[in-house]
């Protein structure tokens, strides 16, 4: 189904995003949740799926990560259990990321799902990362506290919780009820009722996430062979001291290689289309000829990408799952990039570029674009 979210997005951005925390009450009126908690129990049984469970009986923390083979003797209460990405492995739950579309793609990271039981949570913590935490069945408190320098500790290994806080928001959220939270503002949901919630998460790469990822395409391009030189080196009396101009020519070569577009390009394509989970991707089997996909998008029928596949368009040059896609039609291309649902609308004039046909089976073929039932 489509989840219509209710939402004056420009309003959102200006005063909330990134900046202070917000209740947005009945965002999805009339909210259906898309997964059953036995769905997701059967997800977290999967070794593909990132899963946890965490229980709090008489202030003992236990946290334990999934695959988990059964849930039996957890009791009523208390407990939690998560499951990281399910928008790329469950269909109906990839419909709610779409809303989200407003947000640019690039940021999103994924959507986590928790089912708990009365009394259940994960407890007071910090996220580094935004996230739109929507209430599907039940109801949960939930109380937000201001972001200040907190003390970090953890319960149990597993675990990073915070000291308790004085809250700035303090709700009971309800079915379609939205709970948006910035990075670093404390948070802790307390289950009153057997609940699900769904957690839209977007996180801003960190600086040292972005050097270590373009090191490492460096030392695989071969790039920056160059050595440090100093012909115009003169005589000095204190042979114990790097020199000022000296330190700024050794920052001047580090920044001189970022500073290459096109590698800066190359590199950022692949590394923000890496993703963070791992894919459900079936290669079609058998593999199409580009006529047929041809003869079916003429005919009206719709290619869908693989949910969680992350397909980016820098600067004209796109990069599908890690790689850059050298297209043979730009504007074909583009369209993979902006909408996740293609057919002869969307593609116009590239559904007649032979090149570009191939390039899309080829895609088809691996996997990443598959025709709606
Ligand atoms: C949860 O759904 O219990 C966890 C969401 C969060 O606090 O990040
Ligand atoms: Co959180």
């Amino acid at each position: 189904m489509a989840y219509q979210l209710t939402l004056d997005w420009p309003e959102f951005l200006e005063k909330y995003w990134q900046k202070q925390p917000v209740v947005l009450k009945n965002a999805f009126p009339d909210f259906v949740d898309p997964i059953t908690p036995d769905e997701l129990a059967g997800l977290a049984m999967e070794p593909e799926v990132d899963s946890r469970l965490v229980s709090h009986h008489n202030g003992e923390w236990q946290a334990s990560n999934g695959p988990f083979e059964h849930f039996d003797g957890l009791g009523d209460t208390g407990w939690s259990l998560l499951a990281q990405a399910v928008n790329h492995w469950h269909a109906p739950s990839a419909e709610l990321v779409r809303p989200f579309r407003a947000l640019p793609d690039w940021r999103l990271d994924d959507l986590m799902i928790s089912f708990s039981v009365p009394g259940g949570g994960v407890g007071p913590h910090i996220d580094q990362y935004d996230v739109f935490i929507i209430q599907g069945m039940g109801s949960r408190r939930w109380r937000v506290g201001d972001k200040l320098p907190m003390r970090q500790f953890c319960p149990h290994p597993a675990l990073l919780h915070v000291d308790p806080f004085t809250p700035i928001i303090d709700e009971d959220l309800e079915p379609g009820d939205i709970l948006y939270i910035p990075p670093g503002f404390p948070h802790d949901g307390f289950t009153h009722e057997t609940a699900l919630n769904y957690s839209v998460g977007f996180r801003g790469p960190n600086g040292r996430d972005l050097i270590s990822s373009f090191a490492d395409y460096a030392l695989e391009n071969d790039l920056g062979g160059e050595h440090y030189s100093d012909p115009d080196l003169t005589l000095r009396d204190h042979p114990g001291r790097v020199e000022a101009y000296e330190m700024d020519r050794l920052r001047e070569m580090m920044t001189t290689m970022l500073k290459q577009p096109e590698d800066f390009r190359a590199w950022f394509g692949r590394f923000i289309t890496t993703p963070r989970h791992e894919l459900d991707i079936a290669p079609a089997e058998p593999p199409y000829q580009p006529q047929e996909i041809q003869e079916a998008l003429q005919d009206g029928e719709r290619l869908m990408r693989l949910n969680g596949l992350r397909v980016l368009n820098i600067n004209g040059s796109v990069f599908i799952n890690s790689e850059p896609f050298d297209a043979a039609d730009s504007s074909g291309a583009d369209a993979l990039s902006r909408y996740t649902a293609i057919g002869k609308n969307e593609l116009g004039d590239a559904l007649n570029n032979p090149s570009f046909m191939s390039q899309l089976t080829g895609l088809v073929n691996q996997g990443y674009w598959f025709f709606d039932e």
